[in-house]
């Protein structure tokens, strides 16, 4: 099938009551248009995801996504110009078109434009915006190719746009915006905060310490990402240490399989939820991940580092 004939039939399967999963630069959604509330209430169904956990609407221009907000601020605009299309999440004040359902009742609302041209495409002929979380089951892996999500979801339930392999890998960075000026991330990703402070360079703002109270941020599970094995990820100076720091919790190393991830942050945040499916994939009692003690202090690697921690049963840090 051609691409035309591909987004016209995903258009169709919404009117068939079909969900579509869209590819996107960071991970598979699970997408439905916002304004349709029974397709957005069987995303929740078919992940099971607890309702009080806000969706992101996603959008194929800065047109499309204004007159889902309050205000679109100055602020808001060098954002958009800098990293859209791309892995960044503003969370601003909604308009009463978005529902509560997506909303989880709050009164802000998350958006953003994917970096998928097969995605902007189709999100342009919709004419709509949609709704997508990642496509997985809650507190699973996140997709990072179709085949993830067609192993997952029946085709009776879910029509899968195919847009290759996602080249970012994890989930957007999300970004609270307070008050027009105060700034927070919610959640890391490969948009760091050094990045977010050279685009506002001469723009009235602060980023608010990680202690500072903010608007709740539901969603942000402390178990999350994890494969059907248990992952030990150690923080420290060598893979012998980690082994070492293991046994001395009793844990059979040679019962692992351990994963080998880029030194790269970049490269490792791509691989990082595939590695994670074929380590769970083969006959072992888990999965052992060696990180660089010094990875936790380093702003390139919060994004993986926070997911890591989420996918694992356990975490062992070496004392310094
Ligand atoms: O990269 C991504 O962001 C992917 C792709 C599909 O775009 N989507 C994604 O969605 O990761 P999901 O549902 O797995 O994560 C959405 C999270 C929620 O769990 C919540 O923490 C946060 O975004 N969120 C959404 N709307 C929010 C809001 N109004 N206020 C605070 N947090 C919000
Ligand atoms: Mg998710």
């Amino acid at each position: 099938m051609n691409v035309p004939n591909i987004i016209k039939k995903a258009i169709e399967s919404y009117e068939e009551g079909k969900l579509v999963a869209i590819p996107t630069e960071t991970v598979y959604g699970l997408s439905a248009p916002i304004d349709d509330p029974e397709l957005v209430n069987k995303i929740f169904s078919l992940k099971k995801r607890p309702f009080f956990d806000p969706l992101i609407v996603h959008g194929d221009s800065v047109e499309r996504l204004k007159p889902l907000v309050k205000r679109w601020t100055a602020l808001c605009d060098r954002l958009a110009k800098d990293f859209w299309p791309g892995p960044l999440t503003l969370v601003v004040p909604k308009n009463e078109m978005v529902s509560d359902l997506i909303t989880a009742g709050l009164s802000t609302v998350g958006i953003r434009i994917p970096n998928s041209q097969l995605t902007i495409e189709f999100l342009a002929q919709l004419g709509r915006p949609v709704a997508a979380p990642s496509a997985n089951m809650f507190t699973k892996i996140s997709p990072t190719k179709a085949q993830d999500v067609m192993e997952v979801f029946d085709f009776q339930d879910v029509f899968t746009l195919d847009g290759g392999e996602c080249q970012v890998g994890i989930e957007s960075t999300i970004l609270l915006i307070e008050n027009d000026r105060n700034l927070k991330i919610l959640r890391p990703g490969v948009v760091t905060q050094a990045k977010i402070e050279d685009s506002l360079k001469g723009y009235d703002y602060t980023f608010l310490n990680s202690d500072q109270q903010v608007q709740n941020s539901p969603g942000q599970f402390k178990e999350h990402y994890r494969p059907e094995k248990t992952v030990y990820t150690i923080f420290c100076s060598s893979r012998e240490k980690a082994k070492e720091l293991l046994k001395l919790k009793s844990i059979d190393v040679e019962k692992l399989s351990w994963m080998e991830l880029s030194k790269n942050p970049i490269i490792a945040a791509r691989e990082l939820y595939s590695t994670l499916r074929a380590a769970a994939s083969v006959g072992n009692k888990g999965i052992g991940v060696f990180m660089e003690r010094e990875y936790l202090e380093k702003e390139a690697w919060r994004g993986v580092v926070d997911r890591l921690k989420k996918a694992s049963g356990k975490v062992i840090i070496e004392n310094k």
